[in-house]
């Protein structure tokens, strides 16, 4: 692999975006061809549902009372505060395609544990209650949208029996209406949608919710930016008697022709939209190109 070990990183205005005709692809293909693409960073804030935690945290469902696991557990980036009806998820962004924002980590519940003894490798056989919830994506049209999870959930058959689970991968679990139309090349984004629960979530949730049932709201803090990677350079074949020396003339020097490119990206976006389109003049001449 002979790339690069600089990105050209240039945040630009929503219009310098939109000037240059930059559209969101995936991380792959602009690796390859040495595209740009969007890069979102950020959290959202998304809860679940309050009365779901409060039920789990509380005198029912017993969750932090029972020997093993603490009710409510966060992993992989997930933040927690708060209790019960207070409780709140911070989920981090991973990124974003065209369409879509994806979230990481993972929230696992559990309660209705009858289990009290010495083995710990029998206390997951007794939970009734085990839901998990991880990676959840947000697809977005405008201001509508869907929630999508990875999730793992015991069946909820009766209150003695400690059913199979149900799993489901990026499974549609709420659908999402958004106060405002999430747009991505906006280099900061807050949104909330409201969202309610699809027919697949009504089983993930134990049945005890019907279809469209309101869940917690979902906030979404984004930042964007625009990366270039160069494209990939083809190996050159070297002769191992022959010692390099990088600083000999005629010799590609990463870290100058990354200065290179670095500068010229680094003054096009102090230009904003003038840049933009001084970026594409030099573009379609071959300039750029001179230094990649
Ligand atoms: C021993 C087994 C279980 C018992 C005795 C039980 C009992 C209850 C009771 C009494 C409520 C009403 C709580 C309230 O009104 O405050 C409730 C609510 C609920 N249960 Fe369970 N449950 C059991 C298993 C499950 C399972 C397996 C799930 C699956 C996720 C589940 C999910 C829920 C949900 C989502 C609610 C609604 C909470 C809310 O928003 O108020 N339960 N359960």
């Amino acid at each position: 692999m002979n790339k690069f070990a600089t990105r050209a990183l240039v945040a630009l205005s929503g219009s310098a975006i939109a000037m240059t005709g930059l559209t969101v692809v995936s991380a792959n293909a602009a690796e390859e061809t040495g595209e740009c693409r969007v890069v979102t960073t950020g959290t959202a804030d998304w809860s679940v549902r309050e009365s779901f935690n409060n039920y789990l945290e509380g005198p029912i469902a017993n969750g932090p009372a029972y020997k093993y696991h603490g009710g409510i557990e966060v992993r992989d980036g997930v933040e927690t505060t708060g209790t019960k009806s207070a409780r709140e998820f911070t989920w981090p962004v991973l990124g974003s395609e065209e369409g879509e924002v994806n979230l990481g980590g993972g929230v696992h519940w559990t309660g209705h544990n009858h289990y009290n003894g010495d083995d710990e490798s029998q206390a997951a056989d007794n939970f009734i209650l085990d839901l998990d919830f991880s990676n959840p994506t947000v697809k977005f049209d405008g201001n509508q949208g869907t929630l999508l999870v990875d999730y793992k959930s015991r069946e909820f058959i009766d209150t003695k029996t400690v059913a199979d689970f149900l799993t489901g991968t990026q499974a549609e679990l709420a659908t999402i209406t958004f106060d405002a139309p999430i747009d991505l090349t906006q280099e900061s984004v807050t949104v909330t949608g409201q969202t309610a629960l699809t027919e697949t979530g009504v089983d993930v949730m134990g049945t005890f919710y019907p279809e469209g049932e309101a869940l917690a709201p979902i906030t979404l803090n984004l930042t964007n930016e625009v990366v270039c990677d160069a494209p990939e350079e083809p190996e050159e074949p070297t002769d191992p008697e022959e010692p390099t020396d990088p600083e000999e003339p005629g010799e590609p020097s990463n870290g100058s022709s990354n200065g290179g490119i670095l500068g010229i990206l680094g003054i096009l976006a102090a230009l904003g939209g003038v840049g933009a389109v001084v970026y594409n003049y030099l573009v379609s001449t071959g300039v750029i190109a001179a230094f990649k």
